[in-house]
């Protein structure tokens, strides 16, 4: 089974990750974020969002096409003036053109199939020398085997489906340099990245991760007793009391419009 982003149940898997220093860091080699306006697509629950309008974005526009993120984004972001949710499309957010400085897609494009529309509607809402960050893992990125840090490697051991799963819909960095290029950005890099993604005081908080399927659409594809069997499988590798720091291999594409 796919997640459904639109389901209820679903609407803070996307809410609760902290910012690691190591994402800002990436993000402020790429760009100044200051005084700009940014618009976050797929923003989920505006995790990042905020995290632009923290770095002096003088505002940021999230936007996701389910209601339900949408409304956890508002809630999580009451009281922050120069940040703002709207329901739309990655393909057609309906914002108005040229309204923005910086266009940021953080692990969105492995859901759509059109990426040449999805940078079409990037380009359109950039002004000229406008940025587009695109970040995502391809499947170079997954495919490293599990180790203490890098834990998703233990689910593609444990459950080889999920690596087939995830080979099907992850970009390939050509893909995506290639419709970049197609769509009208110029000055492309490619980085790679590895990422904090979060830190357990012990083992249990991360099973109690894994269980909740948090932030994790690829565990939506296993059944509850599936999950059990990986937190098991998962457990035989990590030490039980000590903490665990969770890191993510990313690629980030950037783009200029021309
Ligand atoms: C994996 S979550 C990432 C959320 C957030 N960017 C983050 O990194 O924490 C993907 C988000 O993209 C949204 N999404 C998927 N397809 C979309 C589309 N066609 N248009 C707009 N949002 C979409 C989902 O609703 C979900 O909130």
């Amino acid at each position: 089974m796919k997640i459904d982003f639109h389901a209820a149940a679903n609407r803070y898997s996307y809410a609760s990750r902290e910012v690691q220093p190591d994402w800002i860091a990436v993000i402020r080699s790429l760009v100044d974020p200051a005084g700009k306006r940014v618009t976050d697509i797929g923003c989920g629950g505006g995790i990042y969002s905020a995290a632009w309008a923290d770095l002096d974005a003088a505002e940021v526009t999230g936007v996701d096409f389910s209601a339900e993120m949408v409304r956890t984004a508002t809630e999580k972001n009451h009281g922050r003036t120069n940040v703002v949710f709207r329901q739309g499309d990655a393909l057609a957010t309906g914002l108005p053109s040229e309204s923005a400085d910086i266009v940021f897609e953080r692990a969105l494009i492995h859901h759509l199939t059109d990426y040449d529309a999805c940078f079409r509607e990037a380009g359109r809402l950039l002004v000229g020398g406008g940025q587009a960050i695109v970040q995502d893992r391809t499947p170079e990125d997954i495919s490293l085997p599990g180790s203490p840090e890098d834990i998703r490697g233990y689910f593609y051991e444990c459950f080889p489906r999920l690596l087939e799963t995830e080979n099907a819909r992850r970009p390939t960095s050509q893909a995506v340099e290639r419709a970049l290029s197609r769509s009208g950005f110029g000055a492309l890099r490619t980085i790679t990245v590895w990422e904090t993604r979060k830190r357990h005081d012990d083992f249990h908080s991360l099973a109690a991760d894994i269980r909740g399927r948090v932030g994790r659409s690829i565990l939506h594809a296993l059944s509850d007793a599936e999950l059990d069997e990986l937190v098991r499988f998962v457990g035989r590798r990590l030490p039980a009391d000590a903490p665990v720091v969770e890191k993510d291999r990313w690629t980030i594409w950037s783009g200029t419009k021309g």
